[in-house]
């Protein structure tokens, strides 16, 4: 069948079996092998990419369902020059070992800081559940506190215009209830 997606910010075309696994899209067919193979039943993550900026396990997204997606892989997120914040915390805190798991754990470590900036050890351990054999967990999870402060450092300062408290508008309801301002 044929799919158009966005892959990496650019629009994809191609013809492909619908049942085709989106990791062997991937990897056999656009030969981006930034994502891994490991169980290839949704179980330990190291296939991990975005659609519409979920982490998805990409070993069990058949490429049916890619129509008109955003597709986002390992090789989209940053650059060597421009490192995204959870890449550069990941080499602050030389989190890999191995490192065949890690493009999964830096996917959904990503999807996750992009829905919450200040995760609990609490958020992290409900949101990755991915496997690393090597037993890189207690980096990891530094490494995804130093992304979080990344994250939040980049981010753009409040507007004080939008952010303060409407005194005009107040002012305009002296009459409201103290409760209410
Ligand atoms: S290879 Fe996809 S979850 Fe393990
Ligand atoms: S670093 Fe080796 S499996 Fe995770």
């Amino acid at each position: 069948m044929r799919i158009t997606f966005t892959l990496n910010g650019e629009a994809r075309t191609l013809e492909t079996d619908g049942d085709q696994p989106l990791l062997w899209v991937l990897r056999d067919e656009l030969d981006l092998k930034g994502t891994k193979f490991g169980c290839g039943r949704a179980a330990c993550g190291a296939c991990t990419v975005h659609v519409d900026g979920d982490a998805v396990r990409s070993c069990s997204f058949p490429a049916r369902y890619l129509e008109g997606r955003v597709v986002t892989t390992l090789e989209g997120l940053g650059t060597p020059e421009a490192p995204h914040p959870v890449q550069q915390a990941w080499i602050e805190e030389i989190v890999p070992q191995c490192g065949y798991c890690q493009p999964g754990f830096i996917m959904a470590t990503a999807a996750l800081l992009a829905k919450n900036a200040s995760p609990t050890d609490d958020d992290i351990d409900r949101n990755i559940v991915n496997v690393c054999r090597c037993g890189t967990y207690v980096r990891m999870r530094r490494a995804i506190h130093r992304a979080a402060e990344l994250t939040r450092a980049a981010a753009p300062a409040p507007d004080p215009a939008t952010s303060a408290p409407d005194e005009a508008a107040e002012a305009a309801h002296p009459d409201a209830p103290e409760a209410d301002r």
